[in-house]
């Protein structure tokens, strides 16, 4: 029997009003439920923010030291990263497909470090990426570089072909060797990509003036980890990036190079996640460094 529609027997709350919460993450309220649904396996919806495990390193060189078996040295990681950023590759040949989390899959790609790095082409179609089910495509973007206008080209139809099936696009700013890492350039290659319809963007910390690239970007910022530093500077790093507005880290060397990695990843999450100093973390990474 169909139920009757009798008013007197329900309950529709009409003293309530509907819920209609905001989005948690910067700049992404208009989004569709799907983009939206990915960039929280992306992000932690408690805090707002992600420690990305970066070991795409391969697609431009080959077996990076700490990478030479991801199988061995990474797999442990695994569990404590909120989402990885890796190749199709990696992916399929390494990573159980148990794994729940966000995908970050590189999508662009072409020359070797044995060429000029900026000449890159999309490497991903979009129908692998949906079968890969992954939550965001990664793209370099060359802003001054020699091949700018087609790496933004590259980037904006990832853009295209992400929202076509809700699936986020990160912009990662490469900065060339003849560019100023100052915040004057991080704030206008990070403002391009997002104007271009960029998901969230990664670039990188800049001692100074940071919190103006991050006030100046209407989308969320993670910042690059960059080349090995000894483990409490990296944790610095992290710790003023959060502070000057920075959604997260997407770190790769200074997590898988560290003397404890797993350790280190783990101290990263305190400084990300809980906003810990870097000094009581770096006190956690000692601390699980000599148990381990
Ligand atoms: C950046 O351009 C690539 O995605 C790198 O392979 C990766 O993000 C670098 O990570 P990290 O600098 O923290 O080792």
């Amino acid at each position: 029997m169909p139920e009757a529609d009798v008013k007197e027997e329900k309950n529709f709350h009409l003293d309530k009003p509907a819920r209609s919460e905001p989005f948690f993450l910067k700049g992404s309220n208009s989004l569709d439920w799907g983009l939206k649904n990915r960039l929280s396996q992306i992000f932690r919806p408690e805090s707002g923010k992600t420690v990305m495990l970066a070991i795409d390193h391969g697609y431009f060189q080959g077996p990076t030291t700490g990478l030479e078996r991801v199988d061995v040295n990474i797999l442990p990681l695994v569990p404590y990263a909120d989402t990885l950023m890796l190749t199709r590759g990696i992916l399929r040949t390494i990573i159980p497909p148990t794994y729940t989390r966000g995908i970050v899959l590189r999508a662009s790609g072409g020359p070797s470090i044995l060429k000029e790095l900026s000449n890159e082409r999309i490497a991903v179609d979009i129908e692998d990426a949906i079968r890969l089910n992954v939550a965001a495509l990664a793209v370099q973007v060359f802003i001054g570089g020699e091949n700018e206008t087609q790496s933004v080209h590259n980037m904006t139809r990832l853009v295209d072909m992400g929202n076509r099936y809700g699936i986020a696009t990160l912009a990662v700013t490469a900065v060339g060797r003849e560019m100023v890492r100052d915040a004057k350039y991080m704030r206008l290659a990070t403002r391009i990509c997002a104007e271009l319809g960029a998901t969230y963007v990664k670039t990188y910390f800049v001692e100074d003036d940071f919190e103006t690239v991050t006030a100046a970007c209407p989308v969320p910022i993670v910042i690059a980890g960059g080349k090995k530093l000894p483990e409490l500077d990296a944790l610095n790093m992290a710790y003023n990036a959060i502070q000057q507005g920075a959604a997260g880290v997407d770190m790769g060397r200074n997590i898988f190079q560290a003397e404890a990695p797993v350790a280190m990843i783990q101290a990263v999450r305190k400084v990300v996640h809980e906003g810990a100093k870097p000094e009581a973390a770096y006190d956690y990474y000692m601390t699980e460094k000599k148990a381990g």
